[in-house]
């Protein structure tokens, strides 16, 4: 049994496969974390009645991250998650907070990394000659989209795909993989990074 708090910034489309996900095993979604306060993630939160909290890096907190990560870490240590989950968020962490929570924050990728790291993977992905696209789920460290790799997984290129297409394709892949792997991890299946790997 195990809990998750989740980051999130906008659509929220992989935090409610998440949360649809988790809510028939024994884990729990302990809360939801939003650094926009319009964002449609925050709509979905409470749908589902999961806990969420709308935190503030604009004006003072913008030169300031320090201001917006006080008010995350408050919350997280009032949810105590084992595990927090970046599902679209587009903050970078600092390296204090990623070393407190150090081995358990996750993000999710849309591209094979390292290719594509950073923004607009999927348009990236698809102006590009690659064979194969896919997902990339792994650990946060202090880099943008470096750290090591949980699970990736791909899919063939189809011919005369619109971009749309493989936006929706790709999103479909996050929806089926980052709930099973937060899963795993809260099951503790996933107990040490050399075993992560799945191409
Ligand atoms: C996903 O494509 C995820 O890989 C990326 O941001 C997007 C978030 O989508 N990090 P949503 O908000 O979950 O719909």
């Amino acid at each position: 049994m195990g809990s998750v708090a989740i980051l999130a910034s906008g659509n929220g489309s992989n935090f409610q496969a998440i949360c649809e996900s988790l809510a028939g095993t024994l884990h729990d979604v302990v809360g939801l974390i939003c650094d926009r306060k319009d964002a449609p993630v925050l709509e979905r939160a409470k749908r589902l009645q999961i806990p969420h909290a709308a935190v503030s890096y604009g004006r003072g907190n913008r030169k300031h991250p320090e201001k917006a990560e006080y008010e995350i870490i408050r919350h997280l240590e009032r949810w105590r998650p084992d595990l927090i989950a970046l599902a679209g968020f587009m903050r970078i962490l600092s390296p204090e907070l990623v070393a407190q929570y150090s081995g358990r924050i996750i993000n999710i990728h849309p591209s094979l990394l390292p290719k594509y790291p950073g923004l607009h993977a999927i348009e990236r992905s698809y102006a590009g000659d690659d064979e194969v696209v896919g997902i990339t789920i792994h650990f946060v460290d202090d880099g943008v989209d470096t750290g090591p790799v949980i699970r990736q997984k791909s899919i063939a290129r189809a011919d005369g795909e619109t971009l749309d297409e493989l936006e929706s394709r790709i999103h479909e892949l996050e929806h089926a993989t980052y709930p099973q792997v937060i899963a795993e991890l809260l099951d503790g299946k996933l107990a040490a990074i050399g075993k992560f790997r799945d191409p």
